[in-house]
């Protein structure tokens, strides 16, 4: 694929996330010890957390996406 691919219509990744904002940012903070996944697919019910939407969208396009796993290290 060519870049000018990425700002096709159709190569559209979020369908479904805040999609009267220009921009879809979020920010979070973690305390010492703490866990937390986040989704990389965009199909989240609980975007911006994993909900393990992305093995279905795996499944039904032959993707690989998956989650980011950030561990916060204990003080
Ligand atoms: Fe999107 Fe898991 S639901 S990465």
């Amino acid at each position: 694929r060519t870049s000018t691919a990425i700002f096709a219509e159709d190569a559209k990744i979020n369908n479904m996330i805040d999609l009267d904002s220009p921009k879809v940012v979020n920010t979070d903070t973690l305390e010492a010890g703490e866990k937390k996944v986040y989704c990389r697919c965009w199909k989240s019910g609980t975007f911006p957390l994993c909900d393990a939407a992305h093995v279905e969208h795996n499944k039904a396009c032959g993707d690989n996406v998956g989650p980011l796993i950030v561990d916060a290290a204990k003080a």
